[in-house]
Formats: structure tokens, sequence, C-alpha cells
């Protein structure tokens, strides 16, 4: 077993350079099952989501090519199956792509159940309400989600909740539906608009990824032959911009789109943070004690539920008392009794969570509890007095690349150990 040890104390100065987006790569990558042909995809992040999601498509019948670390070539030309098992797709939440993806190449898709983060009840109801909308008939038993179509009719399709993952899918679903799909009331985030031009790339017609209506046009096939570059994560950029705050440091953040981090940056100014942003890269820095704010998680543009527990951090040492309401996820809480475990005093109840600011926290063996709580716990220890043990790194590596490295190069004293 793994675990990284941080030694805390020191300001993270220095540049670091975003991945592409976890979110966006692990919807393009089943996207590429609608196009029968060949295309390439760029500036993937080199995280096990990523990885995992390859082996599947092989699996699938797909010839999947590692140009580089970041670059794959996908070949669905020979794809002959749709069906994907639950002990695959429990290992993460993206699986669920494949539904959309399968359904509308192969009119039938029989995937396993997703997993992903212990975020609390995780419905597909809206992803299932998309499909059955479009003509399909979706049966869910057994650990299995089978749906199947004889053939796939635009409609309009009206979300009851915003759903990045539904969202998403209904696209993948609809691209070669016949006629015409509005999805109204979608999400916005970037890893939407991704997906959008990806597919717009390989010759789909989506319009208003985005915004509040999505109007999906389908068509005969995609073509092939084409290469997309994924878009830079914003989650991984907000990451290091509250590990730049809450250590005091002073960090250039490069290869972002600083239009996808307006509410951090309005945030970080807010708790007394300084940040100078231009375009595809922005400098993030604050020297003094950071003061107290009432966040609430929103869906895009409103301040991501990805950013919360690393927020979180910065103000369990701000001055004064924080609030942080987590609007999306009933049980995103789990990483605040980790920090209390480091000296914070955080009273989580439900989904709110109040944060008595402590002057500093000191080092503990603490446990990743999600992918999220992870990236937040290696945070605190490089603002926490001793040596941090941090346990759980499988969920880190789903969707943060090289990230001890990265941070190693901003100054942290962190290092991977084999136990
Ligand atoms: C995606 O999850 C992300 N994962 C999550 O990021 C992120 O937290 C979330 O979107 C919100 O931004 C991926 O993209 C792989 P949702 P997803 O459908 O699609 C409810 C990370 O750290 N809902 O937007 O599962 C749901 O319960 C991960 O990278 C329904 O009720 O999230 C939640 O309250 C963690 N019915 C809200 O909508 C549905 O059919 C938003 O969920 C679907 C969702």
């Amino acid at each position: 077993m793994e675990k990284l040890v941080i030694t805390g104390g020191t300001p993270l100065k220095g540049e670091v350079v975003i991945s592409g987006a976890k979110n966006a790569a692990v919807a393009i990558i089943p996207a590429t099952l609608l196009v029968n042909g060949i295309c390439t995809i760029e500036n993937l992040p080199n995280i096990s989501d990523v990885k995992l999601y390859c082996d599947i498509l092989k699996d699938l019948g797909a010839i999947v090519t590692w140009n580089s670390e970041h670059e794959v070539t996908i070949d669905t030309r020979k794809i002959d199956s749709h069906k994907t098992p639950l002990d695959v797709t429990r290992k993460f939440r993206a699986s669920y792509y494949l539904i959309g993806a399968l359904l509308g190449r192969c009119k039938h898709a029989i995937v396993g159940s997703p997993g992903g983060c212990n975020l609390g009840a995780r419905p597909i109801d809206q992803h299932i309400k998309g499909f059955e909308a479009l003509g399909a008939t979706v049966d869910v038993s057994n650990g299995n989600i089978a749906a199947s179509a004889k053939k796939l009719v635009g409609t309009s399709i009206y979300m009851d909740v915003v759903s990045v993952g539904a969202t998403i899918n209904i696209m993948l679903a609809s691209v070669l539906a016949e006629g015409t799909t509005i999805i109204d009331n979608p999400a916005k985030e970037p890893h939407i608009v991704d997906v959008a031009n990806f597919l717009n790339t390989m010759g789909a017609d989506i319009r208003g990824a985005g915004t509040d209506i999505i109007k999906i046009n389908g068509v005969k096939e995609l073509k092939g032959n084409a290469t997309y570059s994924i878009v830079p994560d914003q989650i991984e950029a907000g990451t290091f911009m509250l590990a730049a705050v809450a250590s005091k440091g002073d960090v250039v953040i490069k290869n972002c789109i600083t239009k996808h981090l307006e509410s951090i940056i309005a945030k970080i100014v807010e708790i007394g943070g300084n940040v100078d942003a231009n375009g595809d890269h922005l400098r993030v820095w604050c020297s003094k004690r950071t003061t107290k704010a009432t966040i609430k998680t929103l869906p895009y543009p409103g301040f991501p539920t990805d950013l919360q527990p690393q927020m979180g951090v910065a103000l369990s040492i701000s001055d004064g008392t924080s609030i942080i309401n987590e609007s999306i996820w009933e049980s995103r809480f789990q990483y605040t009794a980790e920090l209390n475990k480091m000296g914070a005093k955080i009273t989580a109840q439900g989904k709110s969570a109040v944060f008595e600011g402590v002057k500093s926290l000191n080092a503990s063996p603490v446990y990743a509890t999600d992918l999220r709580a992870g990236a937040a716990l290696i945070i605190a220890g490089i603002v926490a007095k001793g040596k941090t043990e941090i346990y759980n790194l499988n969920h880190i590596d789903r969707g943060y690349e090289n990230i001890e490295e990265k941070f190693r190069k901003l100054g942290a004293k962190i290092e991977r150990v084999s136990e």
C-alpha cells in the first residue's frame, strides 16, 4: 500500500501546468464509440480513470493506440460488443456514458451500474428519463442497465435536476437519432461544452452547449479522422489556486481557462487572496491570514462542488466562522472528520458545515474518502505543522496526474512511499 508523506509549513511558489480535464476525458473517450472510424484525442490527463476507459473500449473491440502519455488514437470500426460488466463499471462513475454511446451506436447497451466517489445516493433517473424519451426501453436489474431501441427519435427533454452526467448521456444518445432533440435545463459545465465540441468536430450538429437550452439535430453518421484536444481541467486549476492561498504562497497556474474559474477567483479575493488572471494563465498569491466566507456549491457557473473540500481547508485556518452549504451531494463532508484529526474545528451536519477558524493545523495520519477529499488532505498536509501521512491514494490517482510531482515542483515537501 502507498501513502503520501508531507512535511508542512512551506508556502507554495512557482509555476504549475494544468492537465486535460478528467470529467471531459471520461466522456469523450466513450463518445468515440459513436464514430465508425478513427479519431485522435490530445491533452488527455494521465490518470487511472482514463486508462480504465481505454481498456473498456478495447474490450468492446476498439483498437486503442497510445501515441504519447497524453495522446491516444481510437479506431472503433471493429466494435463487436455492446456489453460491459458490473465488475468493471463499478470502478468509477463515468462508466454510465457507455449506455448513451452504445445506445447511439448499436441501439443496444447492457452496462453494469456505475460506481464512483461515495457522495451519497447517486441516482441515474434523469439519464433513464432521457433514453426513454428518445424511444429506448430501459431495464435496471441484477446490477445492470439494459437499454435498447428499434430507433431513436429526437424529442424535447426537460431535466428535473441539473445533471452533468445525464446532460452528456442524452447528448450521446441523440446525436445519431432521427430528428431534433432539445435538452431543457441542462448542466453547463466546461466539460459539457467540450463533449459537444468534440462531437461537432466529428460532424454532429449540437448547438447551445453551455447555455440553458441544448439543441441536437440528429445526423446519419459521424465522420472519423479528426483530432481533438481536451479542455484544461477547471477543478485541478482550482485545487492548486486554493493550495496557493492556504499555504500563503505565490503560484502561476498555466494552461487554464480563467473564464471557467470566475467563481473560485471571486471567493479567493473575498477571503483576502489576490488573483491576476490573463486568459490562459493566472497568478494567485496570499501573504496574510484569510478571513471567513459563506460558500454555497451550485451547478456551473456557481461555486463547484468539486472544489468544496479544498476550499474547506482554506476556511479551516481562516479568521472567524465560515459556513459551507453543499447543495449538490448529500454526503460530501466526510473529509471534515479527517481535518478535525489535524486540529480543525468543523461541525458538519447534513448538507451544511460550520468552520471555526483555527490558528493552524497539526500533522496526523489521515485517510482520503474520495477524490477531491484526497486533494484537500494534501493541501492540509502542506499547511500543517509536522509530518502528515495520507492513505487511500487510489482515490486521488483516479483524477490527478502526478499530483505529488506537481506540488513538489512548487516547493512542497511531499513523497509517495510504499508501506
Ligand atoms: C459529475 O458527476 C462529476 N463526475 C462529479 O465530479 C461532479 O461532482 C458532478 O458532476 C457535479 O458537478 C463526472 O463528471 C464523472 P450530476 P455526476 O449528475 O454526473 C442528482 C469529481 O470529483 N442527480 O451532475 O454523477 C445527483 O444526485 C466528481 O470529479 C439526480 O437526481 O453528477 C446530484 O445531487 C465527483 N438524478 C445532482 O443531480 C440523476 O439522474 C448532480 O449530479 C443524475 C443526477
